[in-house]
């Protein structure tokens, strides 16, 4: 049976979308989750939904537990792992409210926990293959129902995680486009690397919210403005959540 885990990014903490919510509190050798899970169902299917930043938002991106989170998520019994995330855009054709299916990502995070395998005791040796981190059966599915409901989308993106709490200099923008990434946030390394390292499907719709600093006939990002746009916008993503979500019954 399948079994689907949210995490829900900034924005999109909690967005109503279980039927006969519930919640459940996960213990793990990690620690603790951000957030209790929510339980319930989208068309059928069972869903757990997890706040990234904890359900005040109260977690800074270094701060996040996504060892607890997706031990927890393992714990719980899901099978597949979708997962919402802001981003900045590092190219002009990817528009203030457009959705980008991630295909691959590049980690520039520096402070964060990013392995479960902290040993290789007995010659456990672990070394886990990220060629292609996001799985490809979700990517289709959300591609497949994006088209479907006529959504702005790009069918792939290289996502660039930053440390953060703050955004990039202009220099370092400038350098991450000529990296060939396509987006820029806080969040999907080392999550979907520590999803990968336990083998579940991991897939994330990134909602892009501002042009970083890169674009100079724009405004640098401010936080005010992510929120602005992730909040006009944050429909679509839940929209396509759910029916890729009901296509699993
Ligand atoms: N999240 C949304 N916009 C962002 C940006 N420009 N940089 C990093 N994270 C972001």
């Amino acid at each position: 049976m399948n079994k689907i885990a949210i995490i829900g990014g900034s924005g999109l903490e909690d967005p109503g979308i279980l039927k006969n919510p519930g919640k459940t509190e996960v213990e793990t050798p990690y620690g603790k989750p951000s957030s209790s899970f929510k339980t319930g169902k989208i068309e059928g299917v069972d869903v757990v939904l997890l706040s990234r930043h904890g359900r005040d938002h109260s977690i800074p991106p270094s701060q996040v537990n996504n060892r607890a989170n997706i031990w927890a998520i393992r714990k719980l019994g899901c099978t597949h792992i979708l997962t919402t995330t802001a981003c900045g855009s590092l190219r002009e054709e990817i528009q203030r409210g457009d959705l980008v299916i991630l295909d691959q990502f590049i980690d520039f995070t520096r402070h964060r926990e990013i392995t479960f395998h902290d040993t290789f005791e007995n010659g456990n040796l672990q070394h886990a293959a990220m060629a292609e981190p996001f799985n490809q059966l979700l990517r289709d599915k959300l591609i497949k129902n994006a088209d479907d409901l006529k959504l702005n989308f790009h069918p792939r993106g290289t996502v660039i995680t930053i440390e953060g709490p703050r955004f990039s200099t202009r220099a370092e923008s400038n350098m991450f486009r000529m990296w060939e990434a396509d987006v820029i946030n806080m969040s999907i390394a080392p999550e979907c690397i520590l999803a990968n390292e336990l083998e579940i499907p991991y897939a994330s719709v990134a909602l892009s919210t501002d042009y970083d600093c890169w674009k100079t006939d724009e405004e640098p990002v401010t936080w005010e403005a992510v929120l602005k746009v992730f909040n006009h916008n944050v429909k679509n993503v839940i929209e396509l959540l759910s029916k890729t979500i009901a296509s699993f019954r």
